[in-house]
């Protein structure tokens, strides 16, 4: 095991051959590539460890934003969790695939009223309110429901602390510039409160905040803690009304490459845990019913990207680029965030050759900038990067620690088929996404049947010529 690929990751000579005992050229060769591999064992494992860790009492709510497909939302559900949905269309998944709507919350910042209706009618647990025009919109909807015969609307406010967590730092500013929640500098906290309060159509149930992504400071846990818990005693107090519900939102960072150092699950769960009961203790008040919501730190280090190298460029001097069939459109990443992401050669050579003696080195090890395919420079996935084993054309590629925002942020730019996706373990493959078709890719656009140019008029196309039967 080399981390930050999952545990049940087998490597021969530096080079990934197994992942969830089952071979990676056998993968490769059954469902194309690039194709995300998803390991069972990993998936299941912090799943249970968030629920290990923060014990029955708190809802470790998976943020499905990070992977939302629907057999991955199905674990979720066998395995206890709770679920964050953040549109209709995450919330459509969640229904497809059976998730209790008592265990789901509803998150987004502009969140439109047919998505509301579709909240409340689904009955999801708990409606996460963001702003004041949301706060009268699920009023109404409230009111509605009340009148024939209905309960009214629970809800969360998305309150924001004045908290930024950075991946290095954290800072409390007391000032807020975010387009989320109600602002506690701003005493925007205080006004929702008191309208939610005495809103008819809506039952507040609690508060809710989210700090930051990829947080790797643990002081930035503690002054959640210590931040939210002062606020939900305060806001109590000073209108009168009787809180039960405090989620602390996600955010928990991981290691993408193997000298990070992170917070484990169960370190965190401690820690915030300690945290939140110290604070509750030193106000003399009972602790909330808390939820938590990660996202990245269940689905991201389970996801392994498997590319075919395609072609590999030396430029003496300057530098190595090997180009793989995949890049920004299935992991933007990279290009939008500048990520770092720890890549391996993976499978059996192609052609057979033995590259222990490598290109960079008697050790084997190689060092190369790993490219995309699409017609854009910044489409590197990984600059300079070091392989223990070398790589040539027609070699598979693996990057580790892709499980979270890589399938959930693709696109088919360039019109590339976005690819499959498999479940991993004991052995075992099943396929959890279906790759996309070149058909699928021009599915929605309508031909204009009616378009006429100085070469004459142009017909209807034919029905694609590689659909079509034999
Ligand atoms: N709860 C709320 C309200 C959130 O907005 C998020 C993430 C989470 C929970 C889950 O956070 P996590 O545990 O995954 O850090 N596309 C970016 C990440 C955006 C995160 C947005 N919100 C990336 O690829 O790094």
């Amino acid at each position: 095991m080399i981390p930050p690929f999952p545990a049940t990751a087998a490597f021969r000579a530096g080079r990934l051959r197994t992942l969830g005992g089952v071979d990676v050229d056998e993968l490769a060769q059954q469902h194309g590539t690039p194709l995300y591999v998803v390991d069972e064992a990993e998936l299941r494992g912090r799943m249970r460890a968030y629920r290990r860790a923060f014990g029955d009492g708190v809802a470790v709510t998976y943020a499905a934003k990070a992977l939302c497909v629907t057999g991955v939302l199905q674990i979720a559900a066998a395995e206890g969790l709770h679920l964050d949905v953040a549109s209709g269309g995450e919330l459509h998944t969640a229904v497809r695939a059976g998730f209790p709507a008592g265990r789901i919350i509803f998150h987004g910042n502009n969140k439109s009223v047919a998505e509301l209706e579709q909240a409340v009618r689904v009955g999801v647990r708990h409606v996460v309110v963001d702003s004041f025009a949301e706060l009268e919109r699920l009023d109404a909807l409230g009111r509605a429901r009340m009148r024939a015969g209905g309960a009214p609307v629970p809800v969360l406010l998305r309150i924001t602390p004045g908290i930024e967590a950075h991946t290095h730092e954290f800072i409390s500013t007391g000032q807020d510039d975010s387009k989320f929640g109600f602002t506690l500098s701003a005493g925007l906290a205080d006004a929702a409160v008191a309208s939610a309060r005495d809103a008819q159509g809506l039952a507040l149930a609690g508060l809710h905040c989210h700090v930051g992504s990829q947080v790797t400071v643990p002081e930035a846990f503690d002054a959640v803690a210590e931040v939210m818990v002062g606020v939900f005693a305060d806001v109590q107090r000073r209108h009168g009304v009787a809180l039960s519900e405090l989620n602390l939102g996600g955010g928990l960072g991981i290691a993408y490459e193997p000298h990070e150092e992170v917070l484990d699950v169960a370190t965190y769960g401690a820690r915030l845990l300690a945290g939140v009961h110290a604070a509750c203790a030193r106000r003399g008040m009972p602790v909330p019913r808390l939820a938590v919501e990660p996202g990245r730190s269940i689905v991201g280090p389970a996801g392994v990207t498997l590319y075919r190298v395609g072609t590999r460029k030396e430029i003496p001097g300057v530098r190595t680029y090997v180009s793989v069939d995949g890049g920004m459109s299935d992991n933007l990443r990279p290009a939008l965030y500048g990520a770092r992401y720890t890549f391996a050669a993976a499978g059996a050579p192609a052609d057979g050759a033995d590259r222990t003696d490598g290109a960079d080195g008697a050790d084997g090890a190689d060092v190369v900038t790993v490219a995309g395919k699409h017609c854009e420079s910044g489409d590197v996935l990984g600059r300079d990067v070091l392989l223990a084993a070398p790589v040539a054309e027609g070699d598979l590629l693996a990057v580790a620690a892709t499980g979270a925002y890589g399938h959930a942020m693709a696109s088919n730019y360039n019109r590339l088929a976005r690819p499959a996706m498999v479940l991993v373990g004991h052995g075992r493959t099943r396929v959890l996404v279906r790759r996309e078709t070149l058909d699928d890719v021009v599915a929605r656009d309508v031909v204009l049947s009616d378009v006429t140019g100085d070469e004459g008029a142009t017909g209807a196309p034919a029905a694609s010529p590689y659909t079509r039967a034999p």
